[in-house]
């Protein structure tokens, strides 16, 4: 396999593949001779991406139960009816669909939350987390030389998400705890849900204590809200810090930071850089679901990504919805957040758009503990898409080819 004059984080690139493996990366001129018929010629390469945020368990019932009025409300009260519903077949079926998306999209590690109010999902992703690890149904990736099919193993990922929150009403602590208990990489926690400020600060250190009896990973979704007094994201980067865990924390949404006072968002983004949080944006659901009680000026609601980016913090970016009771939209494509993100957080520098385009397969792996790199030793795991370059790529959206260890993925 060979790809030539292709665009790699903003330099020309031929890169060489032999038995799934990269044997050469070079800069220049693109070698003249030998260069096999099937060879790809420009177009731009990266690592394949990691979505960080999503949820697998209520993804595609969105044309189930449609949103009428497209507002959060509706959204928490179609889920709730859905979720008494839920079997493990259909939760199966969906995710694995949504995967299938997300894979052809060029994505192979995901991380899904589930709705600890269901131990039907619950069980259900965790044992399709097994399974999609040792190839995903439905998809393959066949060597042209003998003909054989291989399987796609995708990496996923579940945070215990309480989705209605933990101190709220009883039961939800005990089936948020027992469900994180069961294997969940992280645990979760909407703090902004809880029924006080200080039961939310609470629901952040109970998240914390949890995930280090169990030694597991923090995923909050955390001030998904315009009101500028919801300042949980401040709790958790203490937390952090003092319990030294940065690395394994992730924000999600802080769609509240849009709101808060200047001097004060300038502090929170400072504290996020110093105990390591990342913080993960999700521009497509918060586009359309915050700013409900704006009238005009309208706010945008989402977090400040060039101000966090200023400040020397981690940033993702995940996709979140797809086709749910509150996005009924949503294709799993990662770059459709990435210029969602570049449009409504007025990132169209071009050393901005680049470094949006870049954090899909970069900064959105940190949740997986690795970093892929296309270098010479590395499997050739990557995507390559016909764009002109890095702005291209998400001003149109291409659909990639995506290669895993060499071998280019395939609807089975
Ligand atoms: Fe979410």
């Amino acid at each position: 396999m060979q790809i030539n004059d292709a665009w790699l984080d903003g330099v020309r690139v031929n890169l060489t593949v032999e038995r799934g493996v990269i044997t050469a990366l070079t800069t220049g001129p693109a070698p003249t001779s030998g260069r096999p018929p099937d060879a790809l010629e420009g177009g731009v390469l990266c690592p394949p991406l990691a979505e960080p945020h999503c949820h697998l368990d209520a993804a595609l019932l969105g044309r189930r139960a449609p949103n009428r009025s497209g507002t959060l409300v509706e959204g928490i009260r179609n889920w709730s009816a859905l979720r008494e519903g839920l079997t493990h077949d259909d939760v199966r079926e969906r995710a694995l669909e949504t995967l299938r998306w997300y894979a052809s999209w060029g994505c192979t590690r995901v991380r899904t939350h589930v709705d600890t109010g269901s131990l039907v999902a619950a069980e259900a992703l965790i044992a399709l987390r097994d399974e999609v690890a040792r190839g995903l149904p439905g998809l393959t990736r066949v060597d042209p030389l003998t003909g054989e099919a291989m399987p796609v193993p995708i990496e996923l990922q579940i945070v215990a998400f309480p989705q209605e929150g933990i101190l709220r009403a009883p039961g939800r602590r005990e089936a948020w705890e027992t469900i994180a208990s069961l294997g969940c990489d992280a645990v979760g926690a909407i703090p902004h849900f809880e029924r006080t400020t200080e039961e939310g600060w609470r629901s952040v250190r109970l998240a914390f204590d949890l995930a280090e009896r169990l030694g597991a990973a923090v995923d909050l979704h955390c001030d998904e809200t315009d009101d500028p007094g919801s300042r949980n994201l401040e709790v958790v980067c203490a937390e952090a810090i003092d319990r030294d865990m940065g690395e394994h924390v992730i924000a999600g949404h802080c769609t509240a930071m849009h709101s808060y006072p200047d001097p004060y968002a300038a502090k929170v983004a400072a504290l996020v850089a110093e105990a390591r949080v990342q913080v993960v944006a999700n521009p497509l659901d918060n586009i359309v679901l915050q700013g409900r009680y704006s009238g005009y000026p309208r706010r945008r609601g989402l977090t400040r990504v060039d101000e966090l980016w200023a400040a020397g913090a981690t940033v993702g970016i995940g996709h979140d919805s797809v086709m749910d009771p509150w996005y009924p939209l949503g294709t799993a494509n990662l770059v459709d957040a990435a210029s969602m993100l570049v449009h409504a957080g007025h990132l169209t520098g071009l050393d901005q758009m680049d470094r949006v385009f870049r954090t899909l397969s970069r900064e959105n792996h940190r949740a997986f503990g690795s970093t892929p790199e296309l270098a010479v030793g590395q499997p050739a795991d990557l995507c390559w898409y016909p764009a002109h370059d890095a702005l291209d790529v998400l001003r149109t959206r291409p659909r990639p080819r995506v290669f895993v260890g060499g071998l280019e993925l395939k609807r089975a």
